[in-house]
């Protein structure tokens, strides 16, 4: 008594593709991704070249409008967004309705979910109100990270400063104090505008897809962006850094390594090595290279090329590209099993590294929540293949 396949030819003809493998479910122009070269452009240009020579705030642009700012549109850019960098003071209030030790996305994606009931009252239908809504998110959503750190370690939430860069801004924002101002070494303020770089949009995953499947019902765009924080706070996607950061402690010694990647191979085991493989990469990721890259700097300016943690991580790395489990599979590291090495030198600690990704995430979101406002588009509904019962009747009392 269950409707099988063929009950649905009756309801026209579609296709059954779990997890979205092969399914494209719009047009899009900003991202390209060649997973099996490894190779991700954006608006044409690749990633590598963009963490070399530019910054986040230019990439921004970039994703946004379609190409590289000039001399005096970047200007004009980056004194808008630090224009927009406070939030509005009643926004305090959300904050303090959490618990002190809720986790920071908790209260990232409340509070964010919270902005659409402070700019509600426009017509996103037009590029000049869209223009605004980008403006206030790049520009707040550090600001509203700092806070949520600020809030569970029980400390005053900290202005930011505006001469300083965006980087630069939000490292203010997390570590300085009113006993004194957190002092900047420009080779992690670097490294954090790398880190906002590389995650700043990436296609169509779980988290950019739900903002434009929830975008695509004309909800408020300060809404669709919690749905995409709710979304990336998975571990098996942007939740990815805190559990790589959770499993190397968890392993504790390189001479533990051998027993978590023999668990990783056991079909019978759920466990699986947090920051390797990826749906759409089956070569290096380029984003992982350039992660690696800016990594050793870290380490090395911070003095702790010798940390145990970073021991376990090149030991399970150099496995990773040996083991034969892993080559067949093509699943190697991605930018997650990187990033979550740096953040932690940096200080930053592991329940904020999503926070961060989520921040740097939403110039993705909002391109690609705003290509798609901009066209026409119709609702999203994808369909599914009923598995349940037969009609039946209800039993007679
Ligand atoms: N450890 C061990 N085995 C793995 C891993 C892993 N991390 N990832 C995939 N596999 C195995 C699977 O068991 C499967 O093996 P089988 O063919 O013998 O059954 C094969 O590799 C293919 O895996 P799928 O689950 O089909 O790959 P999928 O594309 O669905 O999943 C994902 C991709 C979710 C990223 C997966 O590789 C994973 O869970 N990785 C760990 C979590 C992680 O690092 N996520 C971050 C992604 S990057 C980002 O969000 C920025």
């Amino acid at each position: 008594d269950v409707i099988d396949v063929r009950g649905l030819v009756a309801q026209g003809l579609f296709t059954y593709d779990p997890g979205f493998v092969s399914t494209a479910a719009c047009e899009s122009k900003i991202t390209y991704i060649d997973g099996e070269n490894g190779v991700l452009l954006h608006r044409g240009y690749p990633i590598e070249q963009l963490a070399e020579s530019s910054d986040y705030l230019e990439l921004c642009y970039l994703l946004v409008r379609g190409e590289l700012p000039t001399e005096e549109e970047s200007n004009t850019f980056r004194k808008t967004v630090s224009q927009h960098t406070m939030v509005h003071d009643q926004m305090t209030h959300f904050f303090n309705g959490f618990r002190r030790d809720a986790h920071p996305m908790a209260i990232m994606c409340g509070v964010v979910g919270a902005l659409s009931a402070f700019y509600h009252d426009k017509d996103f239908s037009d590029q000049e109100h869209r223009d605004i809504a980008m403006f206030r998110l790049v520009a707040k959503m550090p600001t509203v990270a700092a806070m949520c750190y600020k809030y569970t370690m029980g400390q005053p939430f900290i202005y930011p400063k505006n001469e300083l860069n965006y980087a630069e801004n939000f490292l203010h924002m997390m570590f300085s104090t009113p006993c004194g101002d957190y002092e900047i070494d420009p080779v992690i303020a670097k490294a954090m505008d790398r880190i906002f770089m590389l995650h700043a949009d990436h296609e169509q995953n779980a988290s950019t897809s739900t903002v434009r499947l929830a975008g695509s019902t004309g909800a408020n765009p300060f809404a669709c962006i919690a749905s995409g924080i709710a979304a990336l706070w998975g571990p098996a996607h942007g939740g990815a850094n805190e559990a790589v950061l959770t499993m190397l402690e968890e392993i504790g010694d390189v001479e533990h390594i051998d027993k978590f990647v023999a668990k990783a191979k056991d079909k019978d085991d759920p466990f699986r090595l947090m920051g390797f493989g990826h749906r759409v990469y089956k070569n290096f990721d380029p984003r992982a290279k350039v992660m690696r890259e800016t990594c050793d700097e870290v380490l090395q300016a911070l003095g702790l090329e010798n940390d145990p943690l970073l021991k376990i991580a090149k030991r399970l790395e150099q496995i990773a590209l040996e083991d034969e489990y892993f080559i067949k599979r093509k699943l190697y590291p991605n930018v997650d099993f990187y990033s979550g090495i740096i953040l932690r030198a940096v200080g930053i600690p592991v329940s904020m590294f999503t926070v961060i990704f989520a921040m740097s995430r939403t110039i993705g979101w909002f391109s690609h929540w705003n290509e798609m406002a901009s066209e026409n588009y119709r609702i999203g509904r994808p369909r599914q293949l009923y598995t349940g019962h037969s009609k039946r009747d209800y039993p007679k009392k």
